[in-house]
């Protein structure tokens, strides 16, 4: 990586990353960390990683996998970082160095679309976590890593499917549009407002929209469209509790990196009252931990094929 791209101190992405994720607050990140470590090893376990390979791995971000990867093989494995955050990549290097393994890695600045600097056919895996849904062009950033990956190379992603929050959001919508113009009720008008805030929540701006524009058949059919073989998708859906411990953590997360936090969106949206009611229905339900919450993960492995 260029060093001199590095200009600004952070960027969206590294504070979403490295803070607003777990709201700055140790003991939400120690627990997050703990789920962020089954992610990374089970898109590990599709990658079949062995001694003396090179990994690419895509919107490497703080290195989850990268850095996991190489606690797994050791010392002979080679990987290259890659990101569109300049401070995020000059984070991972700095804990490459704390971590003692810089020598295993290369740093590579830029798009998934267009993966200057790595060679086709170079690295024996690609993986790539909670990126794709953040790329304008998925098809482009799939035949990138066919491209790179060498005959027989494997693939293993794991991606957020935010189109279901998308739809409840957009269920919002409708309920709020069909509700009495006399009605009183606040409720579902401030829902609709916290959740349209991070989502889209009309069918044509989720259908517009990079992160919520498709599902886990269009991961599939991305990657039959640029050349993988024995292409195989497993569609996780989680449901329970909520791990935001407090109010505060509630406030001060948000669900994905382009989303404003809680707290910013009552600031910035809402009066004095409607934060006063919307306190005074939700904060009881935080602390009780009567939350619940959606995680839809889809696993693709696949295969580039031999020539
Ligand atoms: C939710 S984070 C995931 C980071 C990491 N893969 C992980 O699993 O912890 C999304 C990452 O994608 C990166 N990113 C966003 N858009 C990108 C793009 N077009 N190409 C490459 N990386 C991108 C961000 O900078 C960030 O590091």
């Amino acid at each position: 990586m260029n060093r001199s791209d590095c200009t600004t101190e952070t960027d969206m992405w590294s504070d979403w990353l490295l803070h607003t994720r777990y709201a700055g607050d140790p003991d939400q990140e120690r627990s997050l960390r703990t789920d962020l470590q089954r992610y990374a090893d089970r898109v590990l376990d599709g990658a079949r990683l062995v001694s003396g390979m090179t990994l690419a791995d895509i919107g490497a971000g703080d290195g989850l996998i990268a850095f996991r990867a190489i606690e797994r093989v050791g010392p002979s494995l080679r990987v290259h970082l890659t990101d569109i955050s300049a401070p995020l990549l000059r984070h991972a290097d700095a804990l490459a160095i704390q971590r003692g393994v810089r020598g295993q890695c290369t740093f590579v600045h830029g798009s998934a679309e267009v993966l200057k600097g790595i060679d086709a056919a170079s690295v024996d895996a690609v993986t790539t976590r909670a990126v794709l849904a953040y790329v304008p062009d998925k098809i482009a950033a799939m035949r990138e890593f066919h491209r790179i990956l060498r005959p027989g190379g494997r693939l293993s992603i794991a991606e957020p499917i935010l189109r279901d929050d998308a739809f409840e959001a957009s269920s919002l919508k409708k309920i709020v549009d069909a509700l009495p113009q006399e009605s009183g009720d606040q409720f579902f008008h401030l829902l609709h407002r916290w959740k349209a805030a991070q989502f889209p929540d009309t069918d044509e701006r989720i259908a517009a929209n990079p992160i919520t524009n498709f599902g886990e058949r269009d991961l599939v059919r991305f990657a039959l469209d640029a050349g993988f073989t024995e292409v195989h998708m497993e569609f996780h859906i989680d449901v329970g509790p909520s791990g935001v411990a407090s109010w505060e953590i509630l406030l001060g997360t948000s669900p994905h990196p382009l989303a404003p936090t809680l707290g910013t969106i009552l600031s910035e949206q809402f009066t004095a009252e409607e934060r006063l009611f919307f306190e005074q229905v939700f904060r009881p339900q935080v602390e009780g931990r009567r939350l619940a919450t959606a995680d839809r993960t889809a696993y693709l492995t696949a295969t580039k094929p031999q020539l």
